[in-house]
């Protein structure tokens, strides 16, 4: 049991959430559970439930119990943030379900639905959900679920949570909270049933692991999710639960610092010769913006990578119709070649605003 106040601040309960000393030497940090088995005292004699490590893992849980805390519900996690999303539809929906997507989304969720899981009957249609009268137009007798991404990627559109709530009638509300993280939005306190993330980007922040997770408010989900995550086993690793779990304790600290950045790089965007359409939400590290040489630029940048992915503490650029958003090309959701995106690090600001002026100036 956490030896923290339940009423303690988010930075606090960054810090703790999920950590408890070891119980066998004190340790601060507990160990990694690097193993596929345990021990059974006698057939089916086991602790807890770790019984095989693909059903539970202590490093994997108090990972769980550290992300459910922070989204305030009870988390299950996977070894992407695709698998998530999978584990995800596959419990909320059957064949023959209807899903509302949002038209502006990350490409890969585009990809699952329409290449993979169309192929069990599941129908999709694309939504500005900006637009909560076409959101409500959307939503049928069978909708099933209305996946929201906020802020999308890659155009950084806010979309208003608990205005999807008030209409989604009798389909639950799953929102991808990958790019503001619980530091600015937890979606299931805005009434969502579901929060989802691709641990990757900000929550392991360091560019050093790929994984998932859905957080459920509601006990039943949450043991629908559990019971597919070891019928279906898309399960992370120790070591990556490990890594996020580190990454999560400094989390306030480094969105903060995107923040101050992304803030800086789209002011200096903004009067930038050529550049058009800047976007940053307020808050989180990604901004957009769309150049009509987008190619050449992000060849030129030394201190932003080009590089797919995102938060992570250093810069990344990259172009996403030619990167990340392949998968939509062709659809409703496709999007400008001109669009650059950039996920700003923690770097000084400074370094990253000369950085994109020598970019734009060769
Ligand atoms: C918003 C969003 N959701 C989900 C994913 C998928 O996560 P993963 O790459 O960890 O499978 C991504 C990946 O870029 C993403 O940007």
């Amino acid at each position: 049991m956490s030896r923290i106040p339940a009423d303690a601040r988010f930075a606090t309960r960054a810090v703790h959430a999920g950590l408890d000393p070891d119980p066998a030497y004190g340790s601060v940090i507990p160990a990694i559970h690097q193993t596929s088995t345990y021990a059974q005292a006698a057939p089916g004699r086991f602790v807890e439930d770790y019984d095989y490590a693909r059903s539970a893992n202590p490093t994997r849980a108090a990972l769980e119990r550290a992300v459910g805390e922070l989204e305030g519900g009870r988390a299950v996690t996977f070894s992407s943030g695709l698998a998530a999303e999978h584990a995800l539809i596959t419990v909320a929906c059957a064949g023959g379900a209807h899903v509302v997507l949002p038209a502006d989304l990350y490409g890969g969720t585009y990809r699952l639905v329409d290449k993979v899981l169309s192929r069990w009957g599941l129908e999709y249609d694309l939504v500005d959900q900006t637009d909560l009268g076409a959101l409500e137009r959307a939503v049928r007798d069978e909708t099933a679920l209305i996946w929201v991404e906020t802020p999308t990627n890659p155009l950084l559109n806010v979309v208003d949570v608990e205005g999807v709530v008030a209409r989604k009638r009798g389909a639950l509300v799953a929102v991808d909270n990958t790019f503001a993280t619980p530091v600015n939005q937890r979606p299931l306190e805005l009434g969502a049933d579901f929060a989802v993330h691709s641990m990757t980007k900000y929550l392991g922040g360091h560019s050093d692991t790929v994984a998932g997770a859905v957080v459920a408010r509601d006990d039943r989900w949450y043991d629908e999710l559990r019971f597919v995550q070891n019928a279906v086993g898309a399960v992370p690793g120790p070591l990556d639960c490990f890594l996020v779990h580190r990454g999560l304790r400094t989390l306030h600290l480094r969105m903060a610092a995107h923040a101050e950045n992304a803030r800086a790089v789209s002011e200096f965007l903004r009067g930038a010769p050529g550049v058009e359409d800047v976007r940053w939400p307020g808050f989180s590290g990604m901004v957009s913006f769309r150049h009509p040489d987008a190619t050449a630029l992000v060849s030129r940048t030394r201190v932003f990578t080009l590089a797919e992915s995102l938060g992570g503490v250093e810069s990344l650029i990259e172009v996403p119709q030619a990167m990340t958003h392949g998968s939509v090309e062709g659809s409703a959701a496709a999007v400008p070649p001109d669009l650059v995106r950039l996920s700003c690090g923690v770097e000084a600001a400074e370094d990253l605003v000369a950085d994109l002026a020598q970019a734009l100036r060769d």
